[in-house]
C-alpha cells in the first residue's frame, strides 16, 4: 500500500474544521494550508519544530497586563501593518495612508484647544510647531474632526513608561476649527528603541536586525462620516527611516520638522453612513 501523502494529510485536516461557521472554517483551512506549506518548504526538522515551539512559549511567558509581546511578534514580522493596510479603505493617492497603532496609545487623552501645547513638563528638545487641515478625499476643509496625537519625549519614553513625565504628557486631541485647520505645540520627536529584553528581541538579533523606530508622532484622525485613519508623522531628519522595526514608514508620511515647523494634511475617506 502506497504511503500517505502530505496533501492526503493536509485535506483531512482542512476537512475537520468544517463544522466551524464558514468565517472561522475559512480562516483555519487558510492557516493550516500555509503552516503546511511552510513546513514542507523548509523541511522543518523536529529540533526546528520543538526550538519553534519554546520560543512561542516564551512570547506567552512574556506577556504580562502591560507587555504583549505577541502584537510586538506581530508588529516585526510586518503582520500588523499588513492588517492595517487591508482594512483601512482607499489608497495613499486619496486618503491617508495608515500604519500601526503601537501599545503606547491612551484612551482619555484630554481635549486641548487649538494650538495648545502637548508638552506638560520640561523634557528639554526642540519644539515644534505641527499644523495642517483634515480635508476630505474632494479636498474639502473637515470642520470638527478629531485628531489624539501621542509621542515620546526626548528621551525616547512615552509617559507610561517613565515616571519622571506626568500621566497623559504629550497627549492630546485637538478638533478642528470652521477651516478644517489645526495646530499643536511640542517637541521634535525622537528615535527609541521598541522593547528589545525579550524573545522578540532575541528574533531581531538572530536576525542581525535592530530595534529602533525612526522619530514619529502618532495620530488617530477621525470625523463623523468618515472612514478613520490611525497613522504617524514621521521626521524627515530621523534615523532608521529605511528600516523602522515594525515596517511602518511610509513615503507620504514623512514630513520636514526642520526650523521648529511640520506640516500634514490628513485626508479622509467619506464613508455612507
Ligand atoms: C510605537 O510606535 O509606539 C510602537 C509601535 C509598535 C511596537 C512598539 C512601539
Ligand atoms: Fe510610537
Amino acid at each position: 500500500m502506497s504511503r500517505f501523502t502530505p496533501e492526503k494529510h493536509l485535506a483531512q485536516v482542512q476537512a475537520s474544521m468544517d463544522a466551524a461557521g464558514p468565517r472561522t472554517a475559512e480562516v483555519l483551512r487558510a492557516a493550516v494550508k500555509h503552516l503546511h506549506a511552510f513546513v514542507e518548504e523548509v523541511n522543518l526538522t523536529r529540533d526546528e519544530w520543538f526550538a519553534g515551539i519554546e520560543f512561542l512559549t516564551r512570547v506567552g511567558q512574556t506577556c504580562d497586563a502591560t507587555r504583549q509581546e505577541f502584537i510586538l511578534l506581530s508588529d516585526v514580522l510586518g503582520v500588523s501593518m499588513l492588517v492595517e493596510m487591508l482594512n483601512t479603505p482607499g489608497d495613499g493617492a486619496e486618503a491617508t495612508e495608515p500604519t500601526v497603532f503601537g501599545p503606547f496609545h491612551v484612551d482619555g487623552a484630554p481635549a486641548r484647544p487649538l494650538g495648545a501645547s502637548i508638552v506638560d513638563a520640561d523634557v528639554g528638545g526642540e519644539p515644534l510647531t505641527v499644523r495642517g487641515t483634515v480635508r476630505d478625499t474632494a479636498g474639502t476643509p473637515i470642520a470638527g474632526a478629531s485628531l489624539d496625537v501621542w509621542q515620546t519625549a526626548p528621551n525616547g519614553l512615552y509617559d507610561v513608561q517613565d515616571e519622571s513625565q506626568p500621566p497623559m504628557n504629550l497627549r492630546g486631541v485637538f478638533t478642528t476649527g470652521d477651516d478644517g485647520g489645526y495646530s499643536f505645540e511640542t517637541v521634535r520627536p525622537a528615535a527609541y528603541p521598541i522593547p528589545g529584553d525579550g524573545p522578540v528581541g532575541d528574533l531581531l538579533q538572530a536576525a542581525g536586525r535592530h530595534n529602533w523606530r525612526p522619530g514619529h508622532i502618532h495620530l488617530a484622525v477621525s470625523a463623523p462620516g468618515h472612514a478613520p485613519v490611525i497613522t504617524h508623522i514621521f521626521d524627515r531628519a530621523s534615523d532608521y527611516l529605511d528600516s523602522d522595526a515594525v515596517f511602518g514608514v511610509r513615503p507620504s508620511l514623512v514630513v520636514d520638522m526642520d526650523g521648529g515647523e511640520a506640516r500634514f494634511d490628513p485626508v479622509l475617506l467619506p464613508v455612507a453612513t
